[in-house]
């Protein structure tokens, strides 16, 4: 017995409708399984019931609120394939616009050595190194199962990416011409209010900013001048509602932009010392 793909398509969309849940992750999880891209599904007739089947254990956990990258254990993010499970946060696709700023500063200004502090999976220091072949690139974090992990997607994405385990700069000694930084950036106070999904599966040490969600943005002032060469830039990721404090706190930097995520909210910041 064999299921048409339309009709497998369109009832499972009207579910993920109906439960709040973006529809496009219905033809993630079919084309996972299939083994075939998004593009290629409108080429399919039939799915035999082996597929369907797995298809709908997939089906079951998305309803249980379980993310599909952290159902298939992989993201695409900034074209590369990157390998995910729960001791790192998600790659957003927001955080592809710190990508976009930091390769066009890079390029503009002939940088040749960035830090990526707070890599997680290390999905903006591999898109950056991807991208500007000749920088080199540094990615920092303090845990270490995000570092093994980062360092086996820059392996599988062929990124030769310099390593770093530090708590913040603690371990950091050279200085760099670019810092780039996505840090925890959530206020602890609202920490409730995230959905369960982000909640249960993205670590609460990358999402916890502590007070205002501020925490990191104060390391980062305090430290980021001695570890930028002097005309280095600061591209960091940050809240919309944060940007007036952060302006106000790097007050000894130049400010050069904010740069508007997919939603039109003031997510990047650059700054220039
Ligand atoms: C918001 S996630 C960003 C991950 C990745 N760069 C991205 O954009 O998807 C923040 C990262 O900061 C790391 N982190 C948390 N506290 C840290 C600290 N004290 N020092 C260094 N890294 C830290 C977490 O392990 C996590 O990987």
């Amino acid at each position: 017995m064999c299921m048409k793909l339309l009709d497998l398509r369109k009832n499972l969309k009207k579910e993920f409708n109906q439960h709040d849940i973006d529809e496009v992750d219905v033809d993630f999880i079919i084309s996972e399984v299939l083994g075939v891209k998004h593009t290629e599904l409108i080429l399919m007739d039939n799915v035999d019931d082996d597929a369907v089947a797995e298809i709908m254990e997939k089906v079951k956990l998305r309803l249980n609120n379980v993310p599909v990258d952290k159902i298939f254990k992989k993201s695409y993010f900034y074209g590369l394939d990157l390998v995910i499970n729960d001791n790192v946060l998600s790659p957003r696709a927001d955080s592809e616009i710190l990508v976009e700023t930091a390769i066009k500063y890079i390029k503009e200004n002939q940088y040749s050595s960035v830090l990526d502090l707070c890599t997680g999976s290390g999905c903006l220091a591999i898109a950056v190194k991807k991208n500007v072949p000749d920088a080199e690139v540094s990615a920092s974090d303090r845990y270490e199962k995000a570092l093994s992990l980062a360092k086996k997607n820059a392996k599988r994405n062929g990124a030769d990416i310099n390593f770093i385990k530090s708590n913040m700069f603690e371990n950091v000694t050279e200085k760099y011409d670019v810092i780039i930084s996505n840090p925890p950036y959530i206020a602890t106070d609202d920490l409730d209010e995230l959905d369960e999904e982000v909640l249960r599966h993205d670590p609460h040490h990358a999402l916890d900013g502590g007070e205002m969600g501020l925490k990191y943005f104060n390391i980062i002032h305090e430290n980021a001048k001695q570890h930028l060469n002097n005309g280095g830039m600061l591209i960091l990721e940050m809240d919309s509602m944060q940007k007036m404090l952060i302006q106000s706190l790097f007050t000894d930097f130049k400010f050069i932009e904010c740069v508007k995520d997919y939603n039109g909210l003031d997510r990047v910041v650059v700054f220039k010392k």
